[in-house]
This record gives structure tokens, C-alpha cells and sequence, in this order.
């Protein structure tokens, strides 16, 4: 249970998947992130040419939500249409530990909620700013 509306979430994930730009691997994500304010902000992926350079859909929404000023966040919805869930990749899950912290994380796909997870469990051992020695210090 969650006291908040996951399939709404979930729908705005669908949604935002359907702005997608795949044109290289075709496979269209979308992100619905839900900030302590009940705000949502979505975010699909974008693909570049380069291939290297393409944004995944969590940190497109995670990167709007922050420019735009919004800073705690509660739970993370990802959408692909496939029968197996779309987990975030490593790189979105260290830049969503740095600055979401230990969310919920709710993989769907078009028809139904797949999976739910704690970000914790998503990113073991995570490395943040707690383990970084203060400039001109060391602390063991
Ligand atoms: N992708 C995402 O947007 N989120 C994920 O969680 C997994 C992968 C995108 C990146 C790329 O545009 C496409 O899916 C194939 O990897």
C-alpha cells in the first residue's frame, strides 16, 4: 500500500513514454517522478545519433525536476512496453540515490504494475557524498 496514487503515477509514466525519441533502438521509456509536494514530473528517454550521448527517461525527469527547483522526492515510476520490468540503469540509479535518496521505485509496463522496489535495495553500497573526505582533510 502507498498513500499515494500509484496508477496515476503510473499513467503519467505511459504518457510521457509516448513523447519519446528512439529512433535507434526503437525501445521508448518513460518516468513519472512524485515529489514530497505531490507534484510530478515526467521524462522519456532521448536518443542521440552519437549513441553515447542518449539520456535515459528517470534522469530526464530527475534533471527537469531539479532545474526546476524541486529537490525531495518520493517515488519514481518507469514504463517500456515489455512483459519484464525496465529497471533503471546504473547511472540513473547513483544520480537518483544522490538526490532522491531511498525512493520507491514502481516498474509497470502499458497494462499493469510489475514490480515495486526500495531504491536502497536497487543501488547496494552505494558511494555518496557521506564517503567524500572533506576538501583538505581526511576522515577514515
Ligand atoms: N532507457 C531508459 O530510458 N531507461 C531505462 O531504465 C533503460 C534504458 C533507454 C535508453 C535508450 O534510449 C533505450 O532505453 C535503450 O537502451
Amino acid at each position: 500500500m502507498s498513500d499515494f496514487d500509484v496508477e496515476a503515477l503510473v499513467a503519467a509514466a505511459r504518457g510521457a513514454r509516448e513523447r519519446a525519441i528512439a529512433p535507434y533502438s526503437g525501445f521508448q521509456v518513460g518516468a513519472a517522478l512524485l515529489t514530497s509536494e505531490g507534484r510530478v514530473v515526467t521524462g522519456c528517454n532521448v536518443e542521440n545519433a552519437t549513441y553515447g550521448l542518449t539520456v535515459c527517461a528517470e534522469r530526464v525527469a530527475l534533471l527537469k525536476a531539479l532545474s526546476e527547483g524541486l529537490r525531495e522526492f518520493r517515488a519514481l515510476a518507469i514504463v517500456a512496453d515489455t512483459e519484464r520490468p525496465t529497471p533503471p540503469c546504473g547511472a540513473c540509479r547513483q544520480l537518483l540515490w544522490e538526490y532522491g535518496g531511498d525512493v520507491l521505485v514502481v516498474l509497470a509496463n502499458l497494462s499493469r504494475v510489475i514490480s515495486r522496489h526500495q531504491l536502497a535495495d536497487l543501488l547496494p553500497l552505494p558511494f555518496d557524498g557521506r564517503l567524500v573526505p572533506p576538501p583538505g582533510g581526511r576522515r577514515s
